[in-house]
């Protein structure tokens, strides 16, 4: 019934999974909310299937008593899904679009829900063969993945890249989209258990991030990496930089290490000389970039690492697998009929 009246009406009701507070990942619940009324602006999704990101693990956890969340709040950064209401935008009924950012999820509800209303602006057309199981896996990792490697580090076929937090779904898409250019890769983790796993994901090298890894990448490149993508990031931002040789580039783009901020930080000490460091914010996709990164997809047949796939009625149970650490890929949700 919802699909075939664009004009949804607030006393319509859609299933979500709704933060009051924070929570553990057992405590996430399914809530009956109103469907959201479409406004200029804003398009209407019917969400297919959403991945889960460590971001919506921290709201859960901690940020959601922030003061400035406003509770109560539907979680989620990114969907996949088909207009159902398109609003004043140039989008069409029924076409398949991928949502992400801008706020969503954070300062508007997201997409843990069988529906979310988007600004029109983080909505994009994608062109591609992917399921919707793969296609949800795609929006936030590989976009922020894209945005880290081509816009901030400059990758170039001839680079050696350090990831240090390869084994996270962000890191997973950046091995993929760096081989795709014929970089090499150096991927880190924590757990030697997932030295293989790393591997057959096409890293050329695997570092255990042991507290050795020093010594690890100088036995294999005694003069460093030209590139690093810090997932970590404060907590290993400034060790990483010393294994950066002159004129390389440090992206720090993920927060893994739970240490947001760099203290007392001294640009003069603390960086080697020559080094440069930037970073990567994903808040603003495009649709130029989006195509760009659904060519390479495309040209190069790549696809998502899914670790599972999950029902929305087991949100709590895919919150578990990211937070123990052994997803080892995106953790998906697909909104099925009964949730
Ligand atoms: N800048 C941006 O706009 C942007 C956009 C997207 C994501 N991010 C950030 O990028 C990071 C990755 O996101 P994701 O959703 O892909 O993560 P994810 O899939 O949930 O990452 C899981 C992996 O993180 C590693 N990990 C967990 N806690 C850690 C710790 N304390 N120290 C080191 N490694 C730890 C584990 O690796 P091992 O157990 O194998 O070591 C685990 O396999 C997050 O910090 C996220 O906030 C930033």
């Amino acid at each position: 019934m919802l699909e075939t009246n664009s004009k949804l009406k607030s006393e319509f009701v859609l299933k979500a999974v709704v933060l009051y507070k924070t929570c553990l990942a057992d405590e996430l619940k399914i809530s009956e909310v109103p469907v959201p009324e479409v406004r200029q602006g804003w398009v209407l999704i019917k969400v297919k299937s959403f991945g889960l990101n460590h971001s919506e693990l921290m709201m859960r956890a901690y940020e959601a008593d922030a003061p400035y969340i406003k509770l109560p709040l539907i979680p989620g950064i990114e969907c996949a899904g088909e207009i159902v209401d398109p609003s004043d935008s140039d989008f069409i009924k029924g076409q398949r679009v991928i949502a992400l950012m801008g706020g969503m999820g954070r300062s508007f509800d997201g997409s843990y829900a069988e529906y979310t209303l988007v600004p029109s602006k983080n909505v994009f057309k994608v062109e591609t063969t992917l399921g919707w199981e793969e296609l949800a896996a795609i929006p936030e990792s590989y976009y922020t993945a894209y945005g880290s490697l081509f816009e901030s580090l400059q990758l170039k076929p001839e680079d050696t890249l350090l990831i240090r937090g390869g084994t996270s779904a962000l890191g997973l898409s950046a091995i993929q989209l760096a081989k795709s250019v014929g970089a090499t890769v150096v991927a880190s983790t924590r757990n030697e258990k997932k030295r293989e796993f790393l591997t057959g994901q096409d890293a050329d090298n695997v570092l255990i991030d042991n507290g050795t890894i020093r010594e690890q990448l100088l036995s294999l490149y005694p003069k460093g990496v030209n590139k690093v993508l810090e997932l970590i990031g404060p907590a290993t931002l400034l060790e990483s930089a010393k294994l950066t040789r002159h004129s390389g580039i440090i992206c720090s783009t993920g927060v893994l290490g739970e240490k947001g901020v760099l203290n007392n930080f001294d640009p003069i000490k603390d960086l080697p000389s020559g080094v440069y460091l930037t970073g990567f914010f994903s808040n603003y996709p495009t649709q130029a970039v989006i195509d760009e990164i659904f060519r390479l997809i495309n040209k190069n047949n790549l696809y998502p690492t899914i670790s599972k796939v999950f029902s929305l009625g087991e949100i709590g149970q895919a919150h578990s697998l990211m937070e123990n650490n052994t997803a080892n890929g995106k953790v998906i949700v697909k909104i099925q009929v009964n949730n």
